[in-house]
């Protein structure tokens, strides 16, 4: 079982979802030793922001494939005739982005640290979301509609949050971190999916240590298999 740990937060050591995603990890660990692990810090080394450069790199890898069809193909196909072609620098984010892809495509259970900024998930974890939206891997489109491909994994979300915004709060609807991640996750067809939540970290001292104690008791209680 493959087990890929993902971290955000720009605090370090003082990050309280990496303290909730470690401590995730570490409960997973306990309950089957053998599992594989892969990690990446996406603050340390963040995967490349979606760009026009990259973007033409990977139609042009799609078109190479013949994977592309109608107006883009002929729009890619044009472009290359007239000597276009991905720079070093595009075709080495790319392949980066493809990485992170693989390595999400690899694992069974994808734990992912995620804190709120203003409102939404870190600009670092959003970029590694972009490179997980891939058409024909991880969804299809069809006259039917959309099909998710990644059904068979399980997904647990390290949240953390100044305030509180979980069900009966006022603030409820300005939650676009969770319910993001909740959608992205669904979209792609993840129905195992967890939310280990240490809220109001913001709210004074004890409030932060209560809420950290009670998320690190929930993760104490998963297992991986
Ligand atoms: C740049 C930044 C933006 C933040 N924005 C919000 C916010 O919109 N709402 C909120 O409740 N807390 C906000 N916070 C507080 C964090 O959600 C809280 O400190 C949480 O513990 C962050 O997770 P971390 O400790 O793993 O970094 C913000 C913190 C930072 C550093």
């Amino acid at each position: 079982m493959q087990v890929l740990h993902i971290d955000s937060s720009i605090s370090g050591a003082q990050s309280v979802s990496r303290q909730l995603s470690a401590g995730v990890v570490a409960r997973l660990k306990e309950t089957s030793p053998g599992l594989e692990l892969i990690y990446r810090d996406l603050a340390a080394v963040p995967v490349p922001q979606q760009s026009p450069a990259i973007l033409f790199a990977k139609l042009t890898s799609l078109h190479e494939m013949g994977a592309l069809s109608g107006e883009i193909d002929a729009m890619i196909a044009a472009a290359l005739q007239g000597g276009a072609r991905p720079d070093a620098s595009a075709q080495s984010e790319f392949a980066t982005t493809n990485v992170a892809l693989d390595e999400f495509l690899a694992a069974d259970i994808i734990v992912v640290g995620a804190p709120m900024y203003n409102f939404g998930i870190p600009s670092q974890l959003k970029a590694w979301i972009d490179c997980l939206a891939a058409p024909g891997k991880t969804f299809n489109y069809s006259a039917a509609g959309v099909e998710g491909l990644a059904g068979a994994k399980r997904v647990i979300i390290a949240s953390a949050r100044g305030g509180i915004y979980s069900a009966a709060s006022p603030m409820a609807f300005m939650d676009h971190q969770e319910s993001f991640l909740k959608s992205f996750f669904t979209f792609i067809g993840v129905t195992d999916l967890t939310f280990v939540r240490a809220e109001g970290i913001n709210l004074g001292p004890e409030q932060k240590q209560s809420a950290l104690d009670s998320a690190l008791a929930e993760a104490a209680t998963l297992k991986a298999a």
